[in-house]
């Protein structure tokens, strides 16, 4: 069995899959609860962030109709940081003088490539290699057995702070859980969204949420690029809060009912009614009005997006497709808002393979995450006997959780 589990800041969600008896892999159960305790991605309160981890697992379990040990966890948010490093070793000569790239080689590389010190509050949670060369010749997925003389590697290095893993790992243990892994959110998105020429052309993954919008950049099925920006759909709440003089709550319903961020997509004699507030009588507005406030802060959203991915990569390297991922990703008006802010018509909303069970609980674009961490991790499960995975999880309770993550985490790439 494995679990999925993606920690929002305004939701929870929990996917749990497992192989049928015919070895072919399906969702059993799913579940979606109210986050708490959570700011911008980041868990502020670890109680309260605990008791929802708590309460979304045990509904999942009783959904999917099993009793679960462990999950593993996405993690996300501007603490994140992604970076590319490059390594170079010589091919060691095998027997006489023929110099074949070894095993031992390529792990030589790679250690060259993570040689950078990463500071004491950091942690690396991926490093995933982006292309070999061999003797000038780069492109290369597989260098193992090529001829020559020296072997480059190109890695992107994922790392995050300490204390937020820290912090995660323990709200699940007192939920009454174990932790397995870490996974960065749109790294697992993308397996349950992209497709193998979309990773291959390049592609952007946004994943926009309700306190933050991070960013994954893949060019020939590698990440380049990783980043977050805190905002997300909470800030365009409090824009029509603001502006109406309106509640939260009130403000995230006509927005989910009748939100759209494009103009053209609306007709000019559309209205709704906001309730009326503390003996205020109800009021009739146009959903031009509300899109009027609804537009410009998406359009900030990603023209921070699109900015972020200019200064640091190259826009020719990409031609797959802008795929949105996150419930905000069902704002009516997203694509086109997206296309018009990236000139481009390549943009589509990622929903999640389906993967059987009762596929209708998890079809949404927010669902790629949970998804995706099962997805990701279904092959470190099937190759784990479990009493020796029990035996790495009761070590995890004594703080010595890191080598089992690290162990995971370099098996899965
Ligand atoms: N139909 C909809 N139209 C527009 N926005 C929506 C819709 N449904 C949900 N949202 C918005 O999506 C946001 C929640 O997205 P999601 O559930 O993916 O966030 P999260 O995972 O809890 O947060 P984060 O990933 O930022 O930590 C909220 O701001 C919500 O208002
Ligand atoms: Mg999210």
């Amino acid at each position: 069995m494995v679990v999925g589990l993606d920690i929002g800041t305004s939701y929870i969600r929990v996917a749990i899959g497992d192989y049928d008896e015919n070895g072919k892999f399906r969702i059993l159960g799913t579940s979606c609860e109210k986050s708490m305790g959570l700011r911008n991605g980041n868990i502020v309160n670890i109680e309260a962030a605990s008791n929802a981890i708590r309460n979304a697992i045990d509904n999942a379990e009783q959904n999917a109709g099993v009793d679960i040990v462990s999950c593993y966890v996405s993690v996300g948010g501007d603490q994140i940081e992604g970076e590319n490093a490059t390594g170079k070793v010589a091919v060691s000569p095998k027997g006489k003088s023929q110099r074949e790239v070894s095993k031992d080689d390529i792990e030589r590389v790679i250690e060259s490539a993570t040689a950078v010190q990463i500071a004491m509050d950091r942690e690396r949670l991926h490093v995933i290699t982006q292309d070999y060369i061999v003797d000038g010749i780069s492109g290369i997925k597989d260098p193992m057995h090529r001829l020559g003389v020296c072997l480059e590697a190109a890695v992107h290095i994922i790392t995050a702070s300490r204390t937020t893993i820290q912090n995660i790992r323990s709200c699940i243990n007192r939920a009454g859980y174990m932790m397995n892994g870490v996974m960065l959110k749109t790294l697992a998105a993308q397996k349950a969204v992209a497709t193998e020429d979309e990773k291959e052309l390049g592609s952007i993954i946004v994943d926009m949420g309700a306190g933050t919008t991070d960013i994954l950049v893949l060019v020939h099925d590698a990440p380049v690029y990783t980043a977050s920006i805190p905002v997300g759909g909470n800030m365009v709440t409090n824009d029509i809060a603001i502006v109406k003089g309106i509640p939260v709550a009130e403000a995230e319903r006509i927005k989910i009912e009748y939100g759209c961020c494009w103009m053209e997509n609306i007709s000019p004699d559309a209205t709704l009614i906001i309730n009326g507030i503390g003996g205020r009588p109800p009021e009739e507005i146009t959903q031009a009005e509300l899109c009027d406030i609804i537009m410009p802060r998406m359009e900030e959203i990603f023209t921070m997006v699109l900015n972020k991915i200019i200064e640091k990569t190259n826009l020719t390297q990409l031609s797959g497709n802008i795929i949105l991922t996150g419930a905000g990703a069902r704002m009516d008006g997203i694509i086109e808002l997206v296309q018009n802010v990236f000139g481009t018509s390549a943009v589509r909303i990622g929903l999640p393979e389906r993967l059987g069970g009762i596929e209708e609980n998890y079809e949404g674009p927010e669902w790629a995450t949970a998804i995706g961490l099962v997805l990701a991790c279904k092959d470190d499960v099937k190759h784990h006997d479990l009493k020796k995975n029990r035996k790495h999880l009761s070590s995890e309770k004594e703080g010595k959780g890191g080598n089992i993550v690290k162990r995971f985490l370099k098996s899965l790439f």
